[in-house]
């Protein structure tokens, strides 16, 4: 019993000792952790260092990025301002011809809305720039080709060029209608003028050669074919006159010497130098004008020659018996003014013709003059920021019409 006693009292001694032991190991391994914690604590502003450091370098790096994509947006901002300006076309294709952008003047030139994503056949519509399209993607090469689409009555001209960053290729339009027709009518100027001048030099040849032939002593020949010869060289000096006057004011050269004008005024002071030639000519020539009309700003002088220049042709063209009034009435923009006559009229086709210069509707029916009255004529409305325009009834008569700015506007 007592070696039993024993056995336990040393058995509970073991397990209380190792008990024991378990204790002072848990808590020496305590202690080193936290003094391992408090060792990390120490180091702990060191790597809040670091962090601010990287995080230093991110702000930086935002801020870079930011600027960049604010010089980007202003670029892009930059660049479609100008596209959207541009007058010329431009498109860009991709390798398949598939439109990835167009201006406004492109789809106005090819009278197309919604272009992106639409293939370049569809949208030009033509096939010569079409296969200049082709020719640059083949060659990667700049191309270019004129053509003249006579149905929209425009001439344009295609630049393609190679897109170097990518596959495809950018497209220039250029709309040269206008640039052609210059061309066009300076060389019709050119030539008009030319075939003006051969007439009356020919028929001054003719006539002195007939003088210096004896004519000149003959007391009756020779005061006649003299007389001839100043017809021909005041009809040349006129004309001289005229292309002298067109060319300045086309030229911007003649200063029109604006001031306020009373419509009635003007409208009387021309219709009296014009009386005495209307009276001879077998035609009446009358006036009407609307009460209480404002100012006009204009140059006496310049608009009266206007005036002048339409009553004349009234009178040119409208036979013996017949009527010619001038009237003036308030309208939008202004005065219109208006010289209507019971002449000839005017075939519709040449209505928009007649202002061109040496525009005449029917040479041999003309007789005199040159054809230039009109172009004159509505140079010096528009240099008034006015307009003219025609209205006729062949057979019946014409009206032309010309509108000036009120002098307070
Ligand atoms: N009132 C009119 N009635 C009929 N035709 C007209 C009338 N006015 C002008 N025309 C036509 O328009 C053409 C051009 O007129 P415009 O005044 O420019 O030239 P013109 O009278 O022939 O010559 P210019 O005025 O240089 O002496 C005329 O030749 C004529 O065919
Ligand atoms: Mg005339």
């Amino acid at each position: 019993m007592n070696s039993f006693l024993l056995g336990l009292v040393i058995t509970l001694l073991i397990v209380a000792a190792w008990f024991a032991w378990r204790y002072y190991d848990l808590k020496r391994r305590i202690e080193r952790y936290s003094n391992e914690i408090r060792k990390l604590e120490k180091n702990l502003p060191t790597d809040v260092s670091h962090i601010e450091n990287l995080s230093n370098a991110i702000a930086s790096l935002q801020t870079a990025f930011n600027l960049q994509l604010s010089t980007l947006n202003s670029n892009n901002a930059r660049l479609s301002t100008v596209l959207e300006q541009l007058i010329d076309g431009v498109l860009i294709a991709d390798a398949d011809g598939f439109i990835q952008l167009a201006n406004p003047a492109a789809q106005k030139l090819f009278d197309a809305s919604g272009v992106v994503g639409r293939s370049i056949t569809e949208v030009v519509r033509n096939h010569q720039l079409v296969d200049a399209w082709r020719r640059c993607q083949q060659t990667r090469e700049v191309q270019s080709e004129s053509v003249e689409l006579p149905a929209r009555r425009q001439f344009l001209q295609l630049i393609a060029i190679p897109d170097t960053h990518a596959s495809g290729s950018l497209l220039l339009v250029q709309d040269l209608t206008r640039v052609r027709r210059l061309e066009t009518v300076r060389r019709d100027f050119i030539s008009n003028v030319s075939h003006e001048l051969r007439t009356p030099l020919a028929s001054l040849k003719a006539l002195t050669e007939t003088l210096q032939s004896g004519a000149l002593s003959d007391p009756e020949a020779g005061p006649r074919f003299l007389g001839r010869i100043s017809t021909e060289v005041d009809a040349l000096t006129q004309m001289a006159q005229e292309l002298l006057d067109l060319s300045r004011i086309e030229s911007g050269q003649v200063e029109l010497i604006l001031a306020p004008l009373v419509p009635k005024n003007l409208v009387t002071s021309a219709a009296d130098r014009m009386r005495m030639q209307s009276e001879r000519a077998g035609l009446k020539l009358s006036i009407k004008c609307e009460d209480g009309l404002q100012n006009i700003r204009a140059d006496k002088s310049r608009l009266e020659q206007v005036l002048v220049n339409l009553i004349h042709n009234a009178v040119k063209f409208t036979k013996p018996g017949g009527e010619i009034s001038v009237e003036t009435e308030s309208a939008t923009g202004g005065i219109r003014f208006a010289v209507r006559d019971s002449g000839v009229g005017i075939p519709a086709e040449s209505l928009s013709r007649i202002f061109e210069r040496f525009y005449r509707v029917d040479k041999s029916r003309t007789g005199s003059g040159t054809g230039l009255g009109l172009s004159i004529s509505k140079h010096i409305i528009e240099a008034h920021g006015g307009k003219i325009w025609a209205e006729s009834n062949e057979g019946r008569g014409s009206v032309f019409y010309f509108v000036i700015p009120l002098a307070n506007s």
